[in-house]
């Protein structure tokens, strides 16, 4: 089947054949039991659309702001220190989708590129995610040239407390093949990041009201609320049940994106209802890139966006900022219904 004619379950099947067995399993793992990784979906699963047909909406628009970039679609590309280990040229290529895909990319430290590598290699807006048990004499270097080099924002990961695990077992670094650590989470991270960039501070790893206001208190611009699609603690909320609280806490000051567990675009229209700004997909991209490399990058990202319009057109709605909670049913009630 051409590419152009697959779903994300072809693109997912394709993958699953092209991609190193051990890389699958790195993709697809999740923490111990794997409850998190199940209740992402699970809980996305749950809510429901209320269809609309009386209306003049044809060709909604998917197109959204963020941190002053006008992007064509709210789904973005997760950072994801790993990508290599499909393959070579996986980073290039998930770089190039991006911008293929008009979307915005979100790299990891933990990535083998360089800040000035993945700058080359998209035309796509870029965030750099650190992670501070690097130290902050490389993360200030990292931002910093992220900065010089017209990055959209940098920011960290701070949900790490503890080292991801897949399984029972916690993975080695594929930056350096040293076994990875837990970094304490600490406000004045923040606000040293702050005083590091004049860009946006973006947080991510956050899972509630308490933690959230913490972030935005110490300094941060945007939050990202995600579990690490399941990869650190086993019988956690689903992000999408957290994020109404995250919202209510800090939604009116900054922008929050949300992601673990989304895998189509009827999950990302979802969260924007209950009032994300935009969504991060991570084990898809690595699909995509795995099946078909950049174009199949791209390809991903085409097939969230036009899930997408077609939500919106059978909600009745006109574009991503038009969005609301009135969308929403949630197990057969109105999601505000007690
Ligand atoms: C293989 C893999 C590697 C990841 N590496 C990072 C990373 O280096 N930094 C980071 O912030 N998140 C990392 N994540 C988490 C993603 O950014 C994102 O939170 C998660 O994949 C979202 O869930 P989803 O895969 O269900 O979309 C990684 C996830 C996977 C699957």
């Amino acid at each position: 089947m051409p590419l152009a004619q697959m779903g994300l379950r072809e693109i997912r099947g394709l993958a699953r054949q092209r991609m190193p067995r051990q890389a699958w399993e790195h993709f697809m793992g999740a923490a111990e039991s794997r409850a998190t990784f199940r209740r992402n979906q699970m809980a996305l699963g749950q809510i429901l659309f209320r269809q609309r047909i009386f209306h003049d909406v044809t060709d909604p628009d998917t197109s959204i702001q963020l941190f002053g970039r006008e992007l064509r679609t709210p789904a973005l590309i997760a950072p994801i220190g790993s990508f290599s280990l499909i393959g070579e040229a996986a980073e290039r290529q998930v770089a190039d989708g991006a911008g293929r895909g008009k979307t915005m990319i979100f790299v990891s430290h933990a990535a083998k590129s360089t800040v000035r590598e993945w700058a080359e290699a998209t035309s796509a807006p870029i965030v750099f995610m650190a992670y501070l048990n690097r130290g902050k004499e490389d993360t200030s270097r990292c931002v910093r040239q992220a900065e010089s080099l017209g990055y959209a924002a940098v920011g960290a990961t701070m949900d790490t407390v503890q080292p991801v695990k897949i399984g029972d077992h916690v993975p080695l670094s594929t930056k350096d093949g040293r076994p990875r650590k837990g970094h304490p989470a600490c406000a004045r991270d923040i606000e040293w990041l702050k005083g590091e960039v004049s860009l946006p501070v973006v947080v991510k790893g956050i899972m509630g009201a308490e933690d959230a206001r913490i972030a935005v208190e110490a300094g941060a611009d945007a939050l990202v609320v995600s579990n690490h699609g399941g990869r650190i603690l086993d019988f956690n909320r689903a992000a999408i049940e957290a994020l109404p609280e995250v919202i209510e806490a800090v939604g009116k000051r900054v922008p929050v994106l949300l992601d673990s567990g989304v895998r189509s675009g009827a999950d990302i229209i979802k969260a924007i209802a209950l009032g994300a700004k935009a969504v991060l997909v991570g084990r898809p991209i690595g699909w995509g890139v795995g099946a078909a490399g950049a174009e199949g990058v791209e390809r991903v990202v085409d097939i969230l966006t036009a899930e997408m319009k077609r939500v919106l057109v059978l909600t009745g709605v006109s574009g991503i900022s038009q969005v609301s909670e009135s969308i929403l049913i949630r197990n057969g009630y109105h999601w505000r219904q007690p």
